[in-house]
């Protein structure tokens, strides 16, 4: 068989945004979807329009919580596929950034993923097959302003995404990261609320300002993003390990 067909699936933050549109993405490519995230509305609309064919609710920031959950997601079913993609984004300037908010970045965007795949990672040796892709972001390439936490947390994702790539390169395992630039998502509409309500700008100059970073003068859109997943998910990409795929239209 190739690519993903009949490779189990686990996207994390599959309900909405960029983990629905790899949802869908793996799904119509033939691979049997799990989707994981908080709210369960928008999970079973993931199930009802077929981008998935289970889900299960956690939160990945409560750390014991979601290792007992993605216990049971791997005793029920071997995953094949990891998609690290449940994450969100603080924006305040370093300053005003507390020990919390630093701690609740580095618990969503890294310690998810890390506990995701130390719980997923065993089988994958044993089946001598596994796809971990994780989704991080152009902030895991370089600096943005007012949004330090993010950062460095999506920093900390590439770094152990390069390292899990080295330990397992003799496994028939690849572990890479993706990295887009500002997708059409929730996440960046929350952005937009933000520099309106600090700046005054009205949504559409604060839209333009973060479609201006792209080279291409637009925002990223969600199925972009899943198109580059589905790739490196795919059983063909087995020489592809410790990557950061920017999605991201030249940003540097
Ligand atoms: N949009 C961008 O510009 C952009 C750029 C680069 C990287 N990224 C990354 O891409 C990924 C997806 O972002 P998005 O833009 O699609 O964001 P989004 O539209 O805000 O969606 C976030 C997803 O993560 C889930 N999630 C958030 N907190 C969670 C928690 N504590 N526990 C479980 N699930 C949680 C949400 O599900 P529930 O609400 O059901 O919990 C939702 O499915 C993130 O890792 C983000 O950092 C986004």
């Amino acid at each position: 068989m190739t690519g993903v067909k009949g490779l189990n699936a686990l996207v994390t933050g599959g309900g909405r945004g960029i983990g629905a549109a790899i949802a869908a993405a793996l799904s119509r490519a033939g691979a049997h979807v799990t989707v994981l995230g908080r709210s369960e509305a928008s999970l079973a609309a993931r199930v009802a329009a077929g981008d998935a064919s289970a889900y299960f609710i956690a939160d990945i920031s409560d750390r014991a919580a979601f290792a007992g959950v993605m216990r049971r997601i791997v005793a029920d079913r071997g995953i094949d596929i990891l998609v690290n993609n449940a994450g969100a984004a603080l924006s305040a300037s370093f300053l005003k950034t507390d020990m919390a908010q630093f701690q609740f970045m580095l618990d969503i965007n890294l310690m998810g993923p890390v506990i995701a795949a130390q719980e997923v990672l065993p089988g994958m040796i044993d089946r001598g097959f596994g796809r971990i892709v994780n989704i991080a972001s152009t902030a895991s390439l370089k600096g943005y302003s007012y949004v330090s936490a993010y950062v460095a947390a999506k920093h900390a994702l590439l770094g152990v995404t390069r390292s899990m790539a080295l330990e397992t390169a003799r496994t028939g395992v690849t572990v890479n990261a993706v990295c887009p630039g500002f997708t059409d998502t929730d996440l960046v509409s929350a952005s937009i609320e933000t520099i309106v309500a600090r700046t005054g700008r009205t949504a559409e100059q604060a839209r333009a300002e973060l479609a201006k970073s792209n080279p291409m003068g637009r925002l990223v859109s969600p199925v972009e993003v899943a198109d580059a997943v589905c790739w490196l998910a795919g059983r063909e990409t087995g020489a592809v390990t410790g990557t950061a795929l920017p999605v991201a239209g030249g940003e540097q």
